[in-house]
């Protein structure tokens, strides 16, 4: 579901009207719905309720304190990839113990600090990681948690930038030399303990079949290493898509339920169903690290038409955010619905490109796509910008970063303050 939808002519998040939240707080402007987050989140954890099992929200997808905090507060666990995201989950009142961290560049540092915290486990991507995280757990005469990431080598059919799975990613230890590989550190690496075993083979999968395939293939090695390696969990990863190509009707619409059955790619309920009979009789927590799905749809961006040019060609709707805001559809080519934020009164639809004011033919937010009619005034929202978008985004053109509002019922609070032009140059000389 998401808590975005029409009231009487209007777009509102949850019981907040947008266009409000725009004139208070100008544009760009994210918005999260806390109930969407919440709403996944449980829905996620329900369909693993027969198994034991942990969701551990991928940080990376949107590192906001106030959403940590929310998820921390319900149970949550984390999976981090920085010294800095081990930072915010604390700050933010999560609980080391349960948090992973995932990542093929740990630092010195960040090793140290993560020890320090006692994190539940290092999700480590190389032979080479693991010595050295033995010798630093060794300097600090402590034992490292550890689970190598595993490659299994199972083509996961998403954006080649965000696939993770195949043997020519960077990411993980090749599936036929895992055995070899704990084989030895059990006798090598007296600070490291082997706990558990990882795998992600991609993100925004949209079917089902290669979940199914990875955990079908790895399960022979996980029994193994339990039985000979004692490890307690394993981490099948994140990556479950959302549905970013859906119009917003009006009402209150649920984009997982108004598919028909056959055509939906794939939810959180499905997931749940062929995965579970897969993994309960192991005996092992199941790990899982969602972020996309938890957030994605539960967050948009709201911009401002600023001109309206009219080319030879084409039809510009030039807007107050960029690339810097919102790079999915420059960097993946990423769809992102654009609707405005008051209700259009006829269904007549322009093509139109949808560009920002940065200095980059690649910054537009959709091309020929055909759109109800805006005006500069008006505003847009980005849907479906709660995952990657704010994380993502830079000062690049010297434009401060946008601020951000979580929505709760009625209640809209400022999580993140807009930049200032002071903020841009901090820490400068
Ligand atoms: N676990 C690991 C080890 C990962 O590398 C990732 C994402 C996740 C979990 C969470 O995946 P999710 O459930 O969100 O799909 N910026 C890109 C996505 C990059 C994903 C990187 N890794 C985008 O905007 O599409």
């Amino acid at each position: 579901m998401h808590g975005f939808s029409y009231n009487n002519g209007s777009l509102f998040c949850e019981d907040v009207s947008l266009s409000a939240l725009a004139a208070q707080h100008g544009t760009p402007l994210y918005v999260y719905s806390a109930r969407t987050i919440l709403d996944h989140f449980t829905r996620l954890d329900s369909a693993l309720a027969e198994i034991d099992h942990e969701v551990a929200f991928a940080v990376k997808a949107n590192s906001n304190l106030s959403v940590l905090r929310l998820l921390a507060s319900h149970g949550a666990g984390f999976d981090i990839v920085s010294g800095g995201e081990l930072f915010r989950v604390i700050k933010a009142g999560g609980d080391p113990a349960h948090c992973t961290f995932a990542g093929v560049g740990k630092t010195r540092e960040e090793i140290i600090y993560a020890l320090e915290q006692g994190i539940y486990s290092f999700n480590v991507e190389s032979e080479e990681e693991l010595r050295y995280l033995n010798e630093v757990a060794g300097e600090l005469g402590v034992v490292a948690p550890v689970a190598v990431r595993v490659n299994p080598n199972v083509d996961a059919k998403t954006h080649k930038y965000i696939s993770t799975g195949k043997s020519e990613n960077k990411f993980g230890v090749d599936f036929g030399a895992i055995t070899d590989l704990y084989d030895r550190a059990s006798k090598e690496l007296p600070h490291i303990k082997l706990r558990g075993l990882q795998m992600h083979i991609g993100s925004q999968l949209t079917s089902i079949a290669p979940f199914i395939e990875a955990v079908e293939k790895v399960t022979p090695l996980v029994k193994e290493l339990k039985e000979k390696h004692g490890i307690e969990f394993w981490s099948i990863g994140g990556g479950i898509g959302i549905i970013y190509k859906e119009s917003l009707a009006s009402g209150s619409v649920d984009w997982w339920e108004i598919q028909p059955e056959a055509e939906r790619p794939l939810t959180i309920e499905r997931y749940g169903k062929e995965l579970v009979p897969r993994l309960k009789d192991l005996g092992l927590k199941i790990l899982l690290e969602p972020g996309r799905l938890i957030v994605g749809n539960a967050g948009l961006l709201i911009t401002k038409c600023l001109y309206e040019k009219k080319g030879s060609a084409k039809t510009f709707k030039i807007v107050d955010a960029g690339m810097n805001d919102l790079i999915r559809p420059a960097l993946y080519e990423g769809h992102h619905e654009i609707v405005p934020l008051t209700e259009p009164s006829s269904s007549e639809r322009f093509k139109v490109d949808v560009v920002g004011p940065i200095c980059e033919s690649g910054d537009f937010f959709c091309q020929d796509r055909e759109l109800p009619d805006f005006q500069p005034g008006d505003h847009v929202a980005l849907m479906s910008a709660g995952a990657y978008g704010f994380v993502m985004a830079s000062n690049y053109n010297s434009r401060p970063l946008p601020a951000e509002i979580l929505v709760n019922g009625a209640t809209a609070t400022v999580v993140r303050k807009r930049q200032t032009l002071d903020d841009l140059i901090e820490g400068e000389i």
